[in-house]
């Protein structure tokens, strides 16, 4: 069953029923401002750091599961009916509805009782605001006269302090209204200099701040007293919860349209420049004066939305496919690129599932997440290497997280999960490929923040690599630290406490637990150090990488081969993981895409063996799950991994950041069949069908869809930030279509079903673009043999480098 459809013209998708099994959310901004804004205009926005500089309230877990959010609402103030035209959270039963979540905005339309209305939500660029952009529409055959009420709650900033410390927060809340722009100035007098604002761009018949005068006691937002009534209380708040509501009254002719825009934004002043006239407690509001008079001007609105969509028609331009698959076509072209763009800005900080108060920036992810992203931000991809970097500790290991708004890796959680520094090296591989830019190689950057402690970016690439060799265990496998890429697989805590953190506890001294999945990254890792190392001419690092790396892989292949698979880990007692001897968890899934990853058994059979036991064990019609079979007890050796019922989250449920893995692996295996099967069974377009099963989002990829153990297998939880965007894109783009940014040019290496025929990719690399057709007979399994660039026969599959910006560069690939 679907609850709406994609408009793959307009980049939309249209949600055609607001009662969507879980809120289908949208992001707002792109830089410094962002919002998240669900299909019924639920959510929250903040500035930079949704921890830290929280502007509006939402209250996660709530009943219904959303609610708090960009409200408008419209009463008839002849009957006195009112609604709400996003249909939350008054639910009135509404005559149309529809929620057009695009790039960067969405628009909720509406009718009720021959009122129809639009609110159109964005960011422009350049900004720290948001525009709601209402129109509405008489189609009565008759004059209206209506009211139009908007509402925000204000979040005392820090949105952790602010669910928690009610004895000072109920007295802080202060606002100040001038011209009709409401300023939510809570602890502006002390030591913030920031505000935020509320703004309309009509004359007001009222306004309210005080969210008590607004709702009336003992009331919630589907029914607020001000609406109820018709008429604002120009309540100023003191203390308890300041909010923002406009009261605009709008008599209508028939057929009559009114644009209204509402702005809500966030500005700062120098900490000497506080307040106007100085000495006065009042904010000096001369800087934001005039950004409010702009945005409130309907031209310059229009203008503004046509910039967001040229900037997400631009940037989307990078790589476009036209392949007759609609579902890889739509995912690949928008959805899935965004959602790249989407996990670049938030890391894992603020969904409907990710509180906004937990996790800063992951190290590892935020390598990964590069990974989607750096084709079409290269700047910005440069700039988040060298933050995630300067985080690196001096012995090459690395914080596990570290905070956006203060770029400093975070104490709580500290650092000792091994595979960390190795994703730096990907990352910083995969930003070279695609720019060319061996610069960033020479870039000094400090370790842990410490000035002076400034080495050349190379230098920690050694050094990350240098951690794990440091660190091995008994069968010369890397140990594994507090958990490798799966959090939940902790070897080295054993834990009888509830609440205990699985990852920060250490309980148990002299552990030798080893990961192979470790060691099959380590050689992907070296492979990539040592190609870097060519090219400085630095044989010597070179011969290093590639001596430890052909080690590694023998160790893997020994000690880390079970008969059919790769195993998992040994753990603290030196007793294998992910093996025919163990009772539970036989078969995991990550060591077997890592390794093939990293080439370990292709040319030995072993990598066949390991893809066929995945296979037949833990391919599902909803996608591979990370385990067989599922932990049925507590593990107290394993850690948190058999905390979760069999077939959720790590404990056997669909991980879907490592199906990608098995795709490439396929695809590297020379199965293309393979490869888009794997690919489509999670790809989020083509299960829109089943959306009452899934339930999450049907444009974005979700975390975690529930494995075969679960009673709910094929429901998706932990939409939108997560590890699977970034890989699914690297597996469809540069694996399965094979179009792959390498150091000396573009490979063209698609590996496809047999069953397709001719597809076209659009690539902008280094400054040129170029028109790739991929001239396939239909039935072929193989690989591209030739090239014609530009009318050029070429043998192999590289296409050159540009060799003048602005280049357009035909490429013709065939088989052989
Ligand atoms: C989450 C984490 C990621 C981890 C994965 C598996 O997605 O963000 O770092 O690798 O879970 O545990
Ligand atoms: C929990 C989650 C896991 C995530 C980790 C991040 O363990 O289950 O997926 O990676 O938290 O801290």
């Amino acid at each position: 069953m679907r609850y709406g459809y994609f408009d793959n013209d307009r980049r939309e998708y249209v949600v055609t029923r607001p009662d969507t099994p879980l809120p289908w959310i949208n992001y707002l901004g792109s830089e410094a401002y962002f919002g998240i804004i669900s299909n019924t205009a639920g959510g929250y926005s903040f500035y930079r750091d949704a921890r830290l500089r929280r502007l509006t309230r939402y209250r996660y877990n709530n009943a219904p599961l959303d609610l708090g959010g960009r409200y408008i609402y419209l009463r008839d103030d002849e009957s006195g009916e009112f609604w709400s035209p996003s249909w939350q959270p008054t639910q009135r039963d509404l005559d149309a509805y529809s929620c057009r979540h695009g790039l960067g905005y969405s628009t909720i339309a509406s009718g009720f009782r021959g009122i129809r209305a639009e609110t159109c939500y964005f960011v422009p660029l350049g900004e720290n605001l948001e525009i709601w952009r209402v129109r509405v529409t008489n189609e009565r055959p008759a004059p209206a006269n209506l009211s139009l009420f908007s509402s925000v709650e204000f979040c005392l900033w820090e949105a952790l302090e602010d669910n928690t410390n009610f004895q000072r927060n109920y007295s802080i809340g202060q606002v100040e209204i001038e011209d009709g722009v409401i300023y939510h100035k809570s602890e502006y007098r002390e030591r913030r200099n920031h505000f935020a604002y509320f703004a309309c761009s009509e004359p007001l018949a009222g306004f309210d701040t005080q969210r008590d005068a607004f709702l009336g006691p003992y009331r919630g937002w589907d029914r607020p007293i001000v609406v109820e009534r018709g008429k604002a209380t120009d309540s100023e708040a003191h203390g308890w919860q300041p909010m923002g509501s406009h009261h605009v009254r709008l008599a209508l002719a028939a057929g009559e349209t009114r644009e209204v825009v509402f702005v809500l934004g966030y500005s700062e002043n120098p900490k000497d420049r506080k307040f106007d006239p100085p000495g006065s407690q009042r904010i000096d509001k001369r800087t934001v004066k005039p950004v409010i008079a702009k945005y409130l001007d309907s031209a310059v609105v229009a203008a503004a939305f046509q910039s967001l969509r040229d900037y997400w028609t631009d940037l989307l331009g990078t790589l476009q496919v036209e392949t007759g698959n609609e579902h890889v076509d739509r995912m690949v072209n928008i959805w899935n690129a965004y959602q790249c763009m989407v996990t670049f800005n938030m890391s894992r900080s603020a969904s409907l599932f990710e509180s906004g108060i937990g996790r800063g920036m992951g190290f590892r992810d935020s390598n990964q997440d590069l990974l989607g992203f750096v084709h079409m931000i290269p700047a910005r991809a440069r700039e988040r290497i060298l933050d995630i970097a300067a985080t690196q500790l001096p012995t090459g290991g690395a914080y596990h997280q570290y905070q956006p708004l203060t770029k400093r890796g975070n104490n709580e959680v500290g650092s000792g999960f091994n595979d960390d520094p190795a994703w730096l090296v990907l990352g910083v591989a995969a930003y070279v490929k695609e720019t060319g830019d061996e610069g960033i190689l020479d870039e000094p950057v400090p370790y842990d923040n410490a000035p002076g402690s400034e080495r050349p970016l190379y230098e920690h690439l050694q050094r990350s690599l240098r951690y794990t060799l440091d660190r091995l265990g008994p069968h010369g496998l890397p140990l594994i630290g507090r958990a490798d890429w799966n959090d939940c697989l902790n070897l080295n805590c054993f834990s009888d406490t509830p609440g205990e953190s699985f990852q920060t506890t250490e309980n148990k001294a002299g552990g030798v637990a080893e990961s192979v999945f470790i060691g099959g990254l380590f050689v992907l890792a070296a492979q990539e150090m040592k190609a870097l190392a060519l090219r400085r001419g630095d044989e010597t690092e070179a011969g290093l990488c590639h001596d430890s790396a052909a080690v590694m892989a023998d160790v893997v292949e020994t000690a880390g081969w079970d008969g059919a698979w790769f195993r998992r880990a040994y753990d603290f007692f030196g007793k294998v993981v992910g093996s025919s001897e163990n009772e539970e968890g036989q078969i995991f899934i990550e060591p077997q895409g890592m390794c093939i990853l990293a080439g370990i058994g292709l040319d030995n059979g072993l990598a066949a063996k390991a893809l066929a036991s995945v296979r037949e064990r833990l391919a599902t019609p909803h996608g591979i799950v990370l385990q067989q079979p599922a932990y049925t007890y507590y593990h107290r050796e394993l850690g948190e991994i058999s905390t979760y019922p069999q077939g959720y989250k790590e404990n056997a449920g669909i991980f879907c950041h490592t199906n990608p893995w098995l795709m490439i692996a396929e695809a590297m295996a020379g199965n293309g069949d393979g490869a888009l099967d794997y690919y489509m069974r999670i790809n989020p377009s083509a299960r829109e069908e089943i959306s009452d099963i899934h339930r999450c989002e049907p444009y974005v990829y979700a975390q975690m869809i529930a494995g075969k153990d679960a009673p709910t297998h094929g429901e998706a939880k932990n939409s939108w930030l997560t590890g699977t965007a970034a890989w699914n894109f690297v597996a469809i783009s540069q694996w399965i279509l094979g179009i792959r940014p390498e150091h000396d040019g573009l490979r063209i290496d698609p590996c496809v079903p047999a069953e397709w025929g001719d597809f076209k990719v659009t690539r902008r690399f280094r400054g040129a673009t170029y028109l790739i057709t991929v001239r396939k007979p239909v039935g072929a399994t193989g690989r591209v043999a030739n090239l014609l660039v530009d009318g050029r026969a070429v043998a192999g599959n590289v296409a050159q480098l540009p060799t003048k910006p602005g280049q357009v560069i035909d490429v013709e690939a065939h088989y052989r």
